[in-house]
């Protein structure tokens, strides 16, 4: 087998949100591609970055009163973390807001610009004039120009389904400020995608894109390829643009660049050769990993760019499809929106890992995370199957025969039928098809038991002279298993990694044709735990976004017309304004001080405190989701604000009566409402 040079990147996220289970489908199938391609002997690297630019980033930032590099830099801590104990194998972890990624997106502009591909217009623009700054799309919000609906997104109605632009909008103003938005005139630099439309029909038809993709491009080349606007007004955080003081790249312009840099940085710390992988006639391959909803960026834009500015194209882009939860959307308040954090608080990241394998198919189709079967499917595949065998076969091995495997197979051509099944099983990882990869897996593991069953070593072992015998079946049992976890080993690397110190032998795609003979293994301890349904129970109720201050969501739309995909993180950064309330409204909510008199942690939910409150004349108990900003110790005798007539609530935990104030996006960035020294329980407050 010839060694290939791979490059291997999955998308960059967004420097602004936390990681969750949506998410971690791309990394995970990401890393057993790459896991996969490094057993096999090829030279292989695996890259990605936080994406750390764009106006919701910049206004997050301000929110919670810190400059943005100390937010990117908390957040790609975070994010780096999850990936660690997910067992992601990144060769390297940049971020776009990185010196190598500002001189290679100058440097593509600037050669873009000299190829005559960057074209200068003048556009008119919603623009805060309170803030000082032009409002994307869904920062600007209003009444249907349409319909007439109030407080609707500046690019569509949720009543009447229209579709607008947002000077379209009746009555808009800003989510940023509330201000009336005026519209405003400034020069804007489009990239000139049409001149590529030739070379990318070209590289559609050249058969490395998945056929949903390539019918997707097929769609976009009928409706017309559009410029692309590729510059925004300051204030923004990103790149300036050279000669151009003022003005910035927009984010989705250095995002994909930062595949580039990521890489670049890795290159010069290891002296990996960083233009045999990107040079115009190189014969490495580079994949792209990304969801369904960025398609246009990475078929289009970016290998546009990058013909434009001289380097190659990506070998493919392989799209995935979207994670749903219990076959809906993920929700905050079904506790469906489950963050990376949250799982791994109460789960085991290998169950993940296996079961989005066992799902996971080379196309675009969603993929639904059922939790019961979740929990069904890893007990009984991992559980009950492989790692059954041998639990049944190890501790007779050890207690009867000193641990030393038999000197023979008791059955040559079983264990030949495992060791062949590694070619077809490798070609379903190759062409990452997963799931039949996972199936001829588990067949086998089937077939493993089956043998066990039949021969019933534990009977063969209460006979002296069948003594032998049970140790043959047991030593081919052993070996069986090894074949198995060999083919499991990208998916489940922590436990093969176990499997690998029991059996005294390491897991390699070069040796596991030669069974093991005459060899000493380990004394067999338990792999892998059953998935508690307790357990996944506890992770929805963290995952509950009850008490907890409003997360600020905006939805995830599109930002210019020639982008349709998503443009700005799903965890925005400004939470709109909300509908107005009259006073009588007001007046229904009963307001008051109250003294924190004592907090506690509460048992199995990782996210709230138990409160007890003072309101002057009574006492309440109320549970509060803010243990990811405040330790209970810390809140004693503090001040509150609550809402004292709120009806009381019965709680998994206990009752809940009434509800404390906070404000903040959420995470640790949650800040309790605290009245000034002065002030007494059970005060009104107005
Ligand atoms: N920053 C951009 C990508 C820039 S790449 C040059 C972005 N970031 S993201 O954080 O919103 O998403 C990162 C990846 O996760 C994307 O490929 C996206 O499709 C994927 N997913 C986000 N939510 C997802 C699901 N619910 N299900 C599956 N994948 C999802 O887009
Ligand atoms: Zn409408």
């Amino acid at each position: 087998m010839t060694q290939r040079k791979i490059l291997i990147t999955s998308a960059l996220p967004y420097a602004n949100g936390p990681i969750h289970l949506g998410h971690m489908l791309e990394y995970i199938q990401t890393d057993i591609w790459s896991r996969f391609q490094k057993a096999r002997g090829h030279q292989c690297y695996y890259v990605c970055a936080d994406d750390a630019h764009g106006t919701p980033i910049m206004l997050k930032a301000q929110q919670l009163g810190i400059i943005p590099e100390q937010m990117i830099a908390q957040t790609s801590q975070e994010h780096q973390a999850d990936f660690a104990e997910f067992l992601i194998g990144f060769d390297n972890y940049h971020s776009t807001h990185s010196e190598e990624n500002k001189q290679f997106a100058s440097d593509i502009y600037t050669k873009l610009d000299q190829g005559g591909y960057i074209k200068r217009k003048t556009i008119s623009q919603l623009f805060d004039p309170e803030k000082q700054m032009f409002l994307p799309d869904r920062f600007v919000k209003g009444d249907c120009p349409k319909c007439g609906a109030l407080d609707q997104n500046g690019d569509s109605c949720d009543s009447c389904g229209a579709t607008y632009s947002p000077t379209e909008l009746k009555n808009p103003r800003s989510v940023v400020s509330g201000a009336t938005p005026v519209l405003k005139d400034s020069e804007h630099y489009f990239f000139d995608l049409p001149a590529f439309e030739q070379m990318l029909k070209d590289w559609t038809r050249s058969g490395s894109l998945q056929d949903e993709m390539a019918n997707k491009l097929q769609e976009w080349f009928t409706e017309g390829l559009q410029q692309w606007d590729i510059s925004r007004d300051a204030p923004y955080f990103g790149f300036e643009i050279p000669g151009a003081p003022g003005k910035f790249f927009y984010v989705w312009l250095d995002a994909p660049i930062g595949y580039l840099a990521s890489f670049k940085n890795y290159c010069d710390k290891t002296g990996v050769n960083f233009d045999q992988f990107w040079q115009k006639d190189s014969e490495a391959e580079i994949y792209h990993f990304i969801g369904k909803d960025i398609i246009y960026f990475h078929s289009l834009f970016w290998p546009a760019m990058l013909d434009g500015a001289g380097y190659r194209k990506p070998t493919s882009v392989y799209a995935h499809g979207f994670v749903t939860v219990n076959g809906a959307k993920m929700s905050k308040s079904r506790g469906t929106f489950i963050k990376a954090r949250t799982y791994l608080e109460h789960l085991n990241p290998e169950y993940l890992r296996y079961y989005f394998a066992s799902k996971l198919t080379s196309n675009i189709t969603d993929l639904d995370l059922n939790l019961e079967d979740f929990a069904q499917k890893v007990n009984a595949d991992l559980v009950g199957k492989v790692v059954n065998i041998a639990s049944r076969c190890a501790s007779f091995i050890s207690k009867k025969f000193d641990g030393k495997l038999t000197a023979e197979i008791a059955e040559p051509a079983l264990l030949a039928e495992f060791t062949t099944a590694g070619e077809t099983i490798a070609e379903s990882f190759e062409k990452r098809e997963f799931a039949r990869a996972i199936r001829e897996i588990m067949a086998l593991a089937d077939k493993a038991n089956q043998y066990i069953d039949a021969k019933a070593p534990w009977v063969l072992a209460k006979n002296e002279a069948t003594l032998t015998e049970a140790h043959l079946v047991c030593s081919m049992g052993i070996n069986l298993f090894r074949v198995l976890m060999h083919y499991l080993k990208p998916v489940l690397p922590a436990m093969a990694k176990e499997v690998e110190l029991f059996l005294n032998d390491e897991l390699s795609w070069s040796t596991y044709q030669t069974a093991l003979t005459n060899h000493s293994i380990n004394v067999f301890k338990p792999l892998m735990q059953r998935v508690e349904m307790t357990k996944v129970e506890a992770m929805v109720e963290g995952s509950k976004d009850n008490l907890q201050p409003t997360a600020t969501v905006a939805p995830k739309a599109a930002e210019t017309k020639a982008a349709p995909a998503a443009a700005i993180a799903a965890d925005g950064a400004i939470e709109p304004i909300g509908e107005t309330i009259n006073i009588d409204d007001f007046a229904k909510l009963d307001l008051r001080v109250a003294r924190i008199i004592n907090a506690e942690h509460v048992e199995g939910a990782d996210k709230l405190v138990k409160l007890q409150l003072d309101l002057g004349n009574e006492q309440r108990q109320v549970f509060a989701g803010i243990k990811s900003a405040y330790q209970p110790e810390q809140l004693i005798g503090r001040l509150t604000v609550m809402v004292a007539n709120l009806a009381p609530r019965k709680m998994r935990f206990g009752m809940s009566e009434g509800m404390v104030m906070a404000a903040g996006p959420g995470g640790s960035d949650i800040f309790l409402l605290t009245p000034d020294d002065g002030a007494t329980p059970g005060m009104r407050v107005k």
